[in-house]
């Protein structure tokens, strides 16, 4: 008999911030072309945040638009659970933010698993509705990484955007996520990391002069690999502990961080690529914010209905990783 507790996708939203960058933009201050740009990760163009809007900002108004797909107010609400790495404040938790402008009064916190920091809230949402300590979560992905990137660096400015997306999970008699798969290698920190603002280098004079509050990517070549090499075992992982094969996937739908690895991560499933979504082209790498973002428009625009199986994976800083395997109960698309 399996449980009756499980948790469900009941409703999703996102939002892209309005101001628009083009790789030509990038072309006034550094040595890089919209052509490289686009055939090395299949990106045209990102949003960035304008002044004064906050991650909470974004985070909030994608859940409004999920709570809205759901029907359900936000009092309803009983735990929020915000991923990003670009919080408003280090304390409190972009989730706390977001509860105070919900105006609900659930616990609320952020995990941190940088691009695979949706796959692990998504986990934690579950196992907190599947242990009966929550009925409906707010889960969240949400970035500002347009505040923490070097515009002197080219190897890592022209890949990432701003975003938010959120779903609502709730409890269901039928089972909607069918399970997660998470990993972390910390012996790799160093490839990606932001080595400064925290308490290993706090924020001194010289250590913001040196911008070491921004992302490095020293090797993003091995970056590349291992992305490829673990969403696709995460995935492979994920896909046997439930009983399926990755032919029974309708839509898989990977970190957008570059084109060329969601086309390799599909190819090594052997998952066709009309059944995956690449989305990266107008919206650039939003780390935790990229997955929920990308299930919300795959879904507006209907690639998703009742029944499929729908497969997500990230990958990212830590180096962490994982996987969530959906039956989509619903909401059918607007
Ligand atoms: N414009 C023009 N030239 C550039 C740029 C740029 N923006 N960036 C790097 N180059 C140059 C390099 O300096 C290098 O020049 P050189 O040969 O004279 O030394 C050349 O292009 C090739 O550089 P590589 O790093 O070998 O290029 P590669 O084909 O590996 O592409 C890229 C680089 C796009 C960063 C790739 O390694 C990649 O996608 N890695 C994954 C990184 C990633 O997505 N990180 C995001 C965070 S993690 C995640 O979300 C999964």
């Amino acid at each position: 008999m399996g449980s009756e507790r499980h948790a469900t996708v009941a409703g999703l939203g996102s939002i892209l911030p309005d101001r628009v960058v083009s790789n030509e933009w990038f072309e006034s201050f550094i040595d890089t072309s919209d052509e490289w740009i686009r055939d090395r990760t299949g990106i045209r163009e990102r949003h960035f945040a304008v002044e004064g809007e906050t991650t909470s900002d974004l985070a909030t108004e994608a859940a409004r638009r999920a709570l809205d797909t759901a029907g359900i107010a936000p009092e309803q609400v009983d735990l929020v659970v915000c991923a990003t790495l670009t919080g408003d404040t280090p304390i409190p938790s972009t989730a706390v933010w977001m509860q105070r402008k919900l105006e609900i009064t659930a616990p609320a916190f952020d995990v941190n698993a940088a691009c695979a920091g949706f796959s692990y809230a998504m986990s934690t949402a579950t196992a907190y509705i599947e242990s009966g300590q929550a009925e409906t979560v707010l889960v969240a992905g949400a970035e500002i990484l347009s505040r923490v990137m070097n515009f002197e660096d080219r190897t890592t400015c022209v890949l990432f955007g701003d975003g938010a997306g959120a779903v609502v999970l709730r409890r269901s008699q039928e089972p909607g996520v069918l399970g997660s798969v998470l990993g972390a290698d910390g012996r790799a920190a160093e490839i990606l990391i932001i080595p400064g603002g925290g308490s290993a280098r706090p924020p001194t004079h010289e250590a913001v002069d040196e911008k070491s509050h921004t992302i490095h990517m020293p090797n993003g070549r091995e970056v590349f690999k291992r992305a490829v090499v673990e969403m696709a075992n995460a995935c492979r992982q994920l896909l046997e502990k439930s009983g399926y094969t990755p032919e029974d996937v309708d839509l898989l739908i990977p970190h957008q961080a570059n084109a060329r690895i969601m086309i390799a991560v599909a190819e090594r499933l052997k998952i066709p690529q009309e059944r995956a979504v690449v989305d990266v082209e107008s919206v650039g790498n939003t780390s935790a914010a990229s997955i929920p973002v990308a299930l919300d428009r795959a879904w507006r625009a209907g690639r998703i209905r009742t029944g499929d199986l729908v497969l997500l994976t990230s990958f990212g800083a830590g180096l962490a990783w994982g996987a969530n395997l959906i039956r989509w109960t619903g909401p059918d698309a607007p």
